[in-house]
């Protein structure tokens, strides 16, 4: 979990090289935060400047237009105000529908996204029986279209559209209910059928939201122990790094690195983090 002391030593571009500008990540909520814990481990030097657009979460359920139109506003405002050198997507409902519009508006920015990690399921999957759980906006994107098709013959993928799962998990980070969290992990692992080692049963599960990592604790029982989880904050965040290098825009090793938490609605700061 996103460590509190971080919280607490909030700032912004602290007025030094560009290298050391922060990095912008966003999401509709609190999921990003599965991705910018993955992103500090990874670069411990860099400062980031989290937004959770929590005014006008969930994004999952609403339209492209809408999803567009946020995460333009978000990146104006980090790259304005806080003056950011990257942007890292922490939200595979804004990647599927809007990382391609910002690119095409920017081409000069790094916009790193996150997407539901099917490919490397289906290369880990002995049963070649796959369980995806995503937004509904999320699996009937035409992204996310194109990449399962890109993976034709090589497993099969049962497909969960989990509506309300993000907002609840929202919730939860305020008033610390997991019940509602509960119900919907049961309704929709049960409807994806058996999990399982054996032939004809689902051993590897995607979490295509960021929200849902922190389901883990829920999810964990419902499935069994032998079933693959997958998530995406690792991958994402060595790709990050991996691309800044190449353009010289890491941050210089001998600092520590500062999160500036910001967002739209009801701050993060004292939320709760665990189930
Ligand atoms: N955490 C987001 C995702 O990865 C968005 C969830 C939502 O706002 O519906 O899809």
């Amino acid at each position: 979990m996103v460590q509190a002391h971080c919280q607490r030593r909030v700032q912004g571009h602290r007025g030094e090289e560009p290298v050391n500008a922060p990095i912008g990540v966003f999401d509709s909520g609190v999921g990003g935060l599965s991705i910018l814990q993955a992103l500090q481990l990874h670069m411990p030097a860099e400062d980031f400047v989290y937004m959770a657009d929590n005014a006008h979460a969930p994004y999952g359920e609403r339209d492209a237009a809408f999803v567009r139109e946020r995460a333009t506003a978000i990146w104006h405002t980090l790259r304005d105000e806080h003056h950011v050198k990257a942007l890292v997507v922490a939200c595979n409902t804004a990647t599927a529908l809007a990382i391609q519009h910002l690119r095409d508006a920017h081409p000069e920015v790094a916009f790193f996204g996150v997407e539901p990690a099917v490919k490397p399921a289906a290369a880990h999957s002995q049963t070649h029986r796959v369980g995806v759980m995503a937004t509904p906006a999320t699996l009937g994107s035409d992204k996310f279209i194109q990449l399962l098709n890109s993976l034709k013959g090589q497993a099969e993928f049962v497909l969960q559209p989990c509506e309300g799962l993000a907002d609840a998990i929202e919730q939860h980070w305020r008033d610390g209910k997991d019940a509602p969290v509960k119900a919907l992990c049961e309704k929709y692992v049960s409807a994806m059928g058996d999990f399982g080692s054996q032939a004809g049963q689902i051993d590897t599960l995607v979490l295509g939201c960021t929200h849902y990592p922190f389901a883990l604790p829920l999810l964990r029982p419902l499935v069994g122990e032998n079933v693959t989880i997958l998530e995406t904050g690792e991958p994402v965040a060595r790709h990050t790094q991996q691309v800044l290098a190449e353009r010289g825009l890491l941050a210089d090793v001998a600092r520590v690195g500062r999160v500036n938490f910001l967002a739209t609605g009801d701050s993060l700061i004292g939320v709760r983090s665990q189930f």
